[in-house]
């Protein structure tokens, strides 16, 4: 096998193991692609000034997020559809994320069963929930959540719509025979088929997903089940506002990893100012172009507790199943440690925001 140093390295090996259109699915951003570039370059205008002759001899990763020891300060998106990666699916990453010390967020819409998943992991699996306009089938979903042990829901709001990710457009995009959203077979959505002209994943959000979705029913949701709430897909601090009105225990700064809004802002971009807003009362996450242990010093030198990675994940699961995933995990922690160590910051709580240059006079 190539020798895989980087995320770069997994994602160009995945690409030549995977159906070019189980590709195009992972890789692509809505329209121009410009959020999904931008994401990521944002963390490269950012710059570093490091401090010396702190000790670093030793390194430490570890941390809490909503009262959940984790040994690195990084989990595990929730992303959709991983037996197009590999066969173990699900299963593959859940015991990756769980031999990391951290958490997967399992995504609505895995070709795998919450139950197995959960039955698989060594480590808290958070449940993403997609709402449907059935509710009562939504509502037994996250009963299927809580039952079979997931420790959070994370409600994805950025998706009224899906996005309009070109190349499926262009590939017919459907699951291929065999696959389906596993959990809401039961309910009769399981199938995400062939449709003339369009995604078929997005004609399946046309028509499923609800898109009257709305903070009023955010006390719906909670009253289904009394699991902590994070709200994913929030760019602004007025929403993050909105959320800790809403009772939420914790929010995902995220804008889907540019699949959805085109030229929506930058994650990182969008960080500081909705951490300073309410990061003392809710934690605050943070996902989307992650791709270096730099991206998560700067994330967590924004106010991040946590970041989450979406598309290396799956770049692992393609190369080699549970071991990929684990490979991609330990090498964004080694890259982590080493920026720690040069950046002289011994623990997370060094990762303050005078290490970015220029960014504390904007805050
Ligand atoms: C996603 N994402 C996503 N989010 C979610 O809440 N539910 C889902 O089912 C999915 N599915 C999904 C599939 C694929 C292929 C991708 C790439 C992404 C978004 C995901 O949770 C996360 O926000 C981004 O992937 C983060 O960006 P990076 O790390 O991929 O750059
Ligand atoms: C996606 C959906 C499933 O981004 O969240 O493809």
């Amino acid at each position: 096998m190539a020798e895989l140093i980087n995320v770069a390295d997994y994602q160009k090996l995945a690409r030549e193991r995977l159906h070019a259109h189980a590709f195009d699915y992972y890789a692509s951003g809505a329209n121009d692609g410009m959020t999904l570039r931008e994401t990521r370059r944002a963390y490269d205008r950012i710059e570093l000034a490091y401090r010396v002759l702190v000790d670093v001899a030793t390194r430490d990763q570890q941390t809490q997020v909503l009262g959940t020891a984790i040994d690195t300060p990084l989990f595990v998106s929730p992303t959709a559809f991983h037996k197009m990666a590999h066969p173990d699916g699900e299963l593959a990453t859940v015991r990756a994320a769980g031999a990391a010390g951290t958490i997967m967020v399992l995504s609505s819409l895995s070709n795998t069963d919450v139950e197995a998943v959960v039955a698989a992991a060594s480590g808290p699996v958070w449940f993403q929930l997609y709402v449907y306009r059935d509710r009562e089938a939504t509502a037994a979903l996250v009963q299927r959540a809580v039952d079979a042990g997931c420790e959070a829901i994370v409600l994805t709001v950025d998706a009224p719509q899906l996005g309009q990710r070109e190349a499926d457009v262009r590939n017919r995009f459907h699951l291929p025979t065999g696959l389906s959203v596993k959990n809401m077979l039961p309910a009769g959505y399981g199938a995400v088929g062939e449709t003339p002209q369009e995604s078929g994943l997005a004609a399946y959000f046309a028509s499923l997903i609800d898109p009257s979705l709305n903070w009023s029913d955010i006390a719906w949701l909670r009253s289904l089940s009394s699991l902590p709430l994070l709200i994913k897909g929030i760019v602004r601090a007025d929403d993050a506002r909105r959320a800790v009105q809403a009772g939420a225990e914790g929010i995902v700064v995220s804008n889907h990893g540019g699949r959805q809004l085109d030229t929506s802002i930058a994650t990182i971009d969008a960080l500081g100012p909705i951490a300073r807003a309410v990061g003392e009362e809710i934690e605050v996450l943070v996902d989307g172009g992650i791709r270096r242990g730099t991206d998560i010093v700067k994330a967590l030198a924004l106010g991040a507790k946590a970041v989450g990675i979406g598309r290396p994940v799956l770049w692992g699961l393609a190369v080699d199943g549970e071991g990929g995933v684990a490979g991609v995990l330990a090498l964004l922690r080694r890259e982590l440690d080493l920026a720690m160590a040069l950046c002289g910051a011994p623990n997370l709580a060094a990762l303050t925001p005078d290490l970015l240059v220029g960014v504390v006079d904007r805050l």
